[in-house]
């Protein structure tokens, strides 16, 4: 049987942040959800979640995820404590037990399997993930010897000068044989710089403890403050990208462009400087986003070309354009072909195929029909200061420049508005509306002198 158990239960005090540092973003997910997929691959029996500084709202981020149990620790008095809490709910469970630090995001599930499959074959009490780094600074000390045995961790903070040279580290992450740490688990003693109760400590009264080291040290990266969020987030968005590009994505300036997971991209899409994709999003093959775009939960057919525009919510069909200098708003949906260029908001409204909206507009709860044209600084007033009413035009129409379609307003098929109108009645199908005053013409005019 095996159980996870993550540390989810410190402050975080380097973050100097009001929120629990597992609650940290990194490329759109908490730390704490990162380090919960990165060991779902396993299939644990049990999986639990030792909380303590904003409990609460630690637990409440968590609501969705079935089958975690919450162990509070309180106070916060070290790792070891925070083990120490998982007597009482493991108590009689057999097998081992995987520790996963809350801030250690990176590992991939592959290397998590090793660990475990390591630990099995040698029999260890107690195996754990070490890396070489080149500046150890701030990790645990590990003390080993060539065989793979580990002797101790010394914590940076206890370290002799000589141990502070030594550049294994220890990583946070343990496959431990459950009962043999069960028993020595309340021998931990707080004689340490921080006076607190050390996990790493339960190493020394293991025999044997061993350790693999990864071979990838960007995957053990933990996080206590903003430097080191920004360094996991920089490996991250390397790793998407390279997938991506590996998928037949060309990127004309990578470093530029930030990506989340759940994006996902065709073949062919160029995506150029400063594109920013957050939450899930759908680009089809042979898109061409960019420059200077941020594509949020929004879909684009294939063929289609964004530049410099926003996209929240939005979905745009195939072989469309959008931009420069658009806002698709949430709801905004576009069909096949259409093109919607400068200044031009688009919010909770469906344009059918071919619709075209130039230039400077604010399209809002508006249902456009195929082909309708949409003339410069057509405006529909969806708000009449209590609540928000529909606008729709039919197939065919056109709106002449400086439209205002007052709604709730219906403007049948093939209808032409003339330039500077404001509507505030239907229209039929066919129809020329003006709804301006006329024009007065005085010849001869001196003015006043
Ligand atoms: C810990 C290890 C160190 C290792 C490093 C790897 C110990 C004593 N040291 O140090 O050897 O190199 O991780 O990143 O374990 N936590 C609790 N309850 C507590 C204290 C902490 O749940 O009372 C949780 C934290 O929320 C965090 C994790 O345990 O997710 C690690 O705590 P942290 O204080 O960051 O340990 P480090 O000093 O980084
Ligand atoms: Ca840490």
């Amino acid at each position: 049987m095996l159980a996870v158990a993550v540390l989810a239960a410190g402050k975080g005090t380097r973050m100097k942040s009001d929120l629990p540092k597992v609650l940290q973003p990194l490329a759109g997910a908490t730390l704490v959800e990162r380090v919960l997929s990165s060991c779902e691959q396993l299939s644990p029996e049990r999986r639990l979640l030792i909380v303590g500084h904003q409990a609460e709202r630690v637990q409440q981020s968590l609501a969705r995820y079935e089958g975690l149990e919450f162990v509070l620790q309180q106070p916060q008095n070290g790792t070891g404590h925070a083990v120490q809490q998982l007597l009482e709910p493991l108590a009689g469970f057999t097998g081992e037990l995987l520790v996963l630090n809350g801030d250690v995001p990176l590992l991939r599930p592959e290397t998590l399997g090793q660990l475990l499959e390591r630990h099995r074959a040698s029999g260890a009490a107690v195996t754990l993930l070490t890396a070489r780094l080149a500046d150890p600074s701030g990790y645990g000390r590990v003390l080993a010897g060539d065989d793979g045995r580990v002797e101790r961790i010394v914590e940076h903070r206890d370290c002799t000068e000589a141990q502070r040279q030594v550049n294994l580290i220890n990583a946070g992450i343990y496959c431990f044989d459950w009962e043999k740490l069960a028993a020595v688990l309340p021998r931990l003693r707080s004689d340490n710089d921080q006076g607190e109760l050390y996990l790493t400590d339960t190493v020394a009264m293991l025999s044997p403890a061993m350790h693999l080291e990864v071979a990838d040290a960007d995957e053990i990266n933990g996080i206590n403050d903003r430097l080191q969020l920004a360094q996991c987030e920089a490996v991250l968005q390397q790793r998407l990208r390279e997938h991506w590009m590996r998928e037949g994505v060309t990127f004309t300036d990578p470093a530029s462009c930030t990506l989340s997971d759940g994006t996902r991209f065709g073949r062919d899409v160029v995506v150029e400087p400063q594109c920013h994709f957050r939450g899930s999003n759908e680009i089809g093959s042979g898109c061409r986003i960019g420059p200077g775009c941020l594509l949020e939960n929004s879909q684009v057919g294939e063929g289609s070309q964004i530049l410099h525009a926003v996209l929240r919510e939005a979905s745009v069909g195939p072989n469309a354009a959008v931009g420069p200098f658009t806002q698709l708003r949430p709801g905004a949906r576009l069909a096949a072909g259409c093109h919607v260029g400068n200044f031009v908001e688009i919010k909770n409204s469906t344009l059918a195929d071919g619709v075209k909206v130039n230039h400077l507009s604010y399209i809002g709860d508006a249902d456009l029909g195929a082909a309708v044209n949409v003339g410069a600084g057509t405006i529909t007033a969806n708000y009449d200061g209590v609540r928000k009413h529909r606008t729709v035009i039919g197939a065919g129409s056109k709106t002449g420049a400086n439209s205002v379609l007052v709604a709730p307003i219906t403007l049948g098929a093939n209808v032409t508005v003339g330039a500077g109108s404001t509507l505030t009645r239907d229209v039929p199908s066919g129809a020329l509306a003006l709804g301006r005053a006329r024009q007065l013409v005085k010849e001869n005019w001196t003015g006043p002198r």
